[in-house]
């Protein structure tokens, strides 16, 4: 008998430094969308197990998780209409993981670009953690049965591994218990590019910190940045296929798209034949007057942490309301005593 799952979403950002238009653009501003879609439950977590598989100092892991719980707020999550809240207060996700360690294969693991990237050659050196991350983030899936999972280009891997996790275990065990989960990679801003090399992701860990936007950058910071941003010397083209090879040029032609809500022809239509000294001007005024009320609303969420406090203390009551009963059948099918 086919098992039919409530459509439910469940996605995460780790607390492991600022966030960055990245971010934003590639997950936050999709998850208002699927939250404010009406067609899912919504599920929202800021993963803090997974940010100390690699060192956080601890005073600045608090503030990054509340900072990112403000972030979500300001940029539109609803913590009545999704359940917002930090993983390690729900503490069914580390519990499903260890099972998961157990279903994954040592080579699945192994074949992961992030672990190749994030080990490096000093992988003897590299934690434990770092290496079963992709573990965890199946069980933060599925300990909600979460059927759509919204992420940038970069999370497809670990989503893949994902739905091996939940069919070994279902076969594993002779029940479709666990749904195979549908990555959602869409829209024109699943890969945002530094802002200095077209060819690198943006990225929080970037020594440089003109390669990004931060969320909590204010409107001179914003101005300053996208000015100095790399480009060519051509003028926009007046069809797609100009982008090619341009990759700084697209990034910023996307940019201003996502942040529109346009598409990149649109976008096309509307500045080709200009040269990037008309288009960034243009670029960061659109980034200013969609940026600079999220960051005023993350400072003045910041300026009351209990509040915060508060909310995800509600969040991780929901969450385990979802999850508990998710783990304890799980046991059950694995054979473990109540
Ligand atoms: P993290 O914290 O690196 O990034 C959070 C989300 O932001 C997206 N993202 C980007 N999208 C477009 N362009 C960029 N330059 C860019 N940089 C980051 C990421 O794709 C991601 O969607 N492993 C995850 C966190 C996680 C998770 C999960 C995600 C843990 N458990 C379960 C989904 C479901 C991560 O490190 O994301």
């Amino acid at each position: 008998m086919t098992q039919t799952f409530t459509p439910r979403v469940f996605s995460g950002i780790q607390p492991s430094g600022g966030l960055t238009l990245g971010n934003y653009l590639g997950a936050i501003k999709r998850f208002v969308d699927m939250q404010d879609d009406g067609h899912f439950e919504t599920v929202y977590c800021m993963v803090d197990l997974h940010a100390i598989t690699v060192w956080q100092n601890p005073e600045n892991l608090r503030r990054n998780t509340r900072e990112l719980c403000a972030g979500f707020i300001a940029a539109g999550i609803d913590p009545e209409k999704s359940i917002l809240f930090n993983q390690s207060q729900v503490p069914e996700h580390a519990q499903l993981a260890w099972i998961f360690n157990c279903v994954a294969r040592m080579g699945w693991m192994k074949r992961m670009t992030q672990w190749k990237d994030k080990a490096g050659k000093n992988s003897e050196n590299a934690s434990l953690g770092l290496f079963g991350y992709p573990a965890l983030m199946a069980a933060d899936i599925l300990i909600y049965h979460a059927t759509h999972v919204p992420v940038g280009e970069d999370q497809k891997q670990h989503l893949e591994l994902t739905r091996d996790i939940a069919a070994k275990f279902n076969n594993d065990f002779g029940i479709e218990f666990f749904p195979i989960t549908e990555p959602v990679i869409e829209g024109v801003a699943t890969r945002v590019m530094s802002l200095r090399d077209g060819l690198k992701k943006m990225s929080k860990s970037d020594p440089s910190d003109m390669s990004r936007l931060n969320m909590t950058d204010d409107a001179d910071a914003i101005v300053k940045k996208i000015k100095k941003a790399k480009t060519d010397s051509d003028p926009l083209p007046d069809h797609l296929e100009g982008l090619d090879g341009r990759p700084e040029a697209r990034n910023l032609v996307n940019i201003y798209a996502a942040l529109n809500d346009a598409t990149t022809q649109s976008v096309i239509d509307e500045f080709s034949g200009q040269l990037f000294g008309g288009f960034k001007p243009k670029l960061a005024e659109l980034a200013v007057e969609k940026l600079a009320p999220i960051s005023s609303e993350m400072s003045r969420l910041m300026e009351d942490t209990s509040e915060i406090d508060k909310i995800l203390i509600r969040g991780a009551e929901r969450g385990r309301e979802l999850a508990a009963p998710i783990l304890q059948k799980t046991y059950d099918i694995v054979g473990m005593l109540r």
